[in-house]
């Protein structure tokens, strides 16, 4: 099968076409012809050589969703059978045309959207999913905010938190992408390239914050909670320390959480593919939670496809698609 590899930690270029052996699949798993796969953030850090792949995870070909259909089940696998649409979670292959993955970590496609939207869904859904509702425990009536609203996770992380009944706000870096996030439900926007997120949103405050951002952050983003406020990460791109006084945590109550979903063991997974198809699935269905798509490329062009997230240009989800 051709497969996307990266040849060594660097940039875009490291990725290259290579030829490898179709993956065979064990007793729990599956083996998944993939037509679609979504690039993440992650992808573009493993890349760089900043991410290792956990144990058991292809060691060069990255990936983390993808979409497509079932060519053959393990020995044990009950719930699948050849010809089944799929999408699935991956801890890494997915940029090839061929992958295996534990039975428990794919969920069926619903009729109303194409495999190149569903390959978009597992690693967001999964992340939001377990980090903003799980973890974050927002509810309805609440106040959610999410930074890099733009982005894969905070298109994701808008329309499932407003769908909830959640009043959302977002950071984004443009006008443009600021507009966006309001045109997927977001109250408010702020481009944290012009305004100071901290001073917009004091007046509203938070219950729930997602970021992804860390470093000077921390301090704004602890100040924003309101009491009870829980302040979840899942990544620390502006940096992983931050200064804050320990006394505002004692008199707001606040949580403070975070998790990386990668690494998790198969049955977490398994078990967040259930809830994430019992909650999730219906709002696809009905329309309420969209895939957005800002660009497609063969999967050859993998390179370019991460260049274009690495410039951060974009919109929503990049996907790379099997000719
Ligand atoms: N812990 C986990 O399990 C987990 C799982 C998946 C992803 N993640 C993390 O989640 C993050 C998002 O991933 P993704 O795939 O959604 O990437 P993405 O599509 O590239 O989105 C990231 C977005 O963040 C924005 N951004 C960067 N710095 C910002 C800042 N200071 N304030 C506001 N926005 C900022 C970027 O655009 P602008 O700066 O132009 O707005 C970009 O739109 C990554 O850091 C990734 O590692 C964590």
């Amino acid at each position: 099968m051709k497969a996307i590899i990266i040849s060594k930690p660097g940039g875009p270029e490291v990725l290259e076409m290579q030829e490898r052996k179709i993956p065979e699949p064990a007793v729990n798993d599956v083996l998944i012809k993939i037509k679609a796969a979504g690039v993440n953030r992650p992808d573009l850090f493993q890349r760089a050589g900043n991410y290792p792949p956990p144990p058991g995870a292809s060691p060069d070909i990255p990936g983390l969703e993808v979409a497509g259909t079932i060519v053959t089940c393990g020995a044990n696998v009950s719930r699948w059978k050849k010809g089944d649409r799929v999408c699935a979670l991956l801890s890494g292959g997915g940029y090839a045309e061929y992958a295996v993955v534990d039975a428990g970590q794919c969920m069926s496609i619903p009729d109303n959207i194409d495999e190149a939207e569903a390959c978009t869904i597992p690693e967001t859904v999964f992340t939001v999913w377990n980090n903003v509702f799980q973890r974050g425990r927002l509810a309805a009536g609440e106040n959610f905010l999410v930074h890099g609203g733009s982005g894969g996770i905070g298109i994701t992380a808008i329309q499932l938190a407003k769908a909830f009944g959640a009043n959302v706000f977002a950071t984004a870096g443009s006008k443009e992408k600021c507009e966006a996030c309001i045109a997927l439900g977001a109250i408010e926007c702020v481009n944290y390239k012009e305004k100071d997120f901290e001073e917009v949103f004091i007046k509203e405050g938070m219950d729930v914050i997602l970021d992804m951002v860390g470093g000077d952050y921390i301090p704004k983003n602890i100040n924003l909670l309101r009491p009870e406020g829980r302040l979840v990460f899942i990544n620390a791109v502006g940096g992983s320390r931050g200064e804050f006084d320990v006394r505002t945590i004692m008199k707001k109550r606040l949580t403070i959480t975070g998790s990386m979903l990668r690494a998790r063991e198969i049955s977490f997974k398994a078990a967040l593919a259930i809830e994430v198809e019992k909650n999730v699935w219906p709002l696809i269905e009905s329309g309420k939670f969209k895939p957005i798509i800002y660009r497609r490329f063969p999967l050859r062009e993998a390179a370019a496809a991460h260049a274009l997230m690495e410039s951060s240009e974009h919109i929503g989800k990049i996907v790379l698609m099997n000719e």
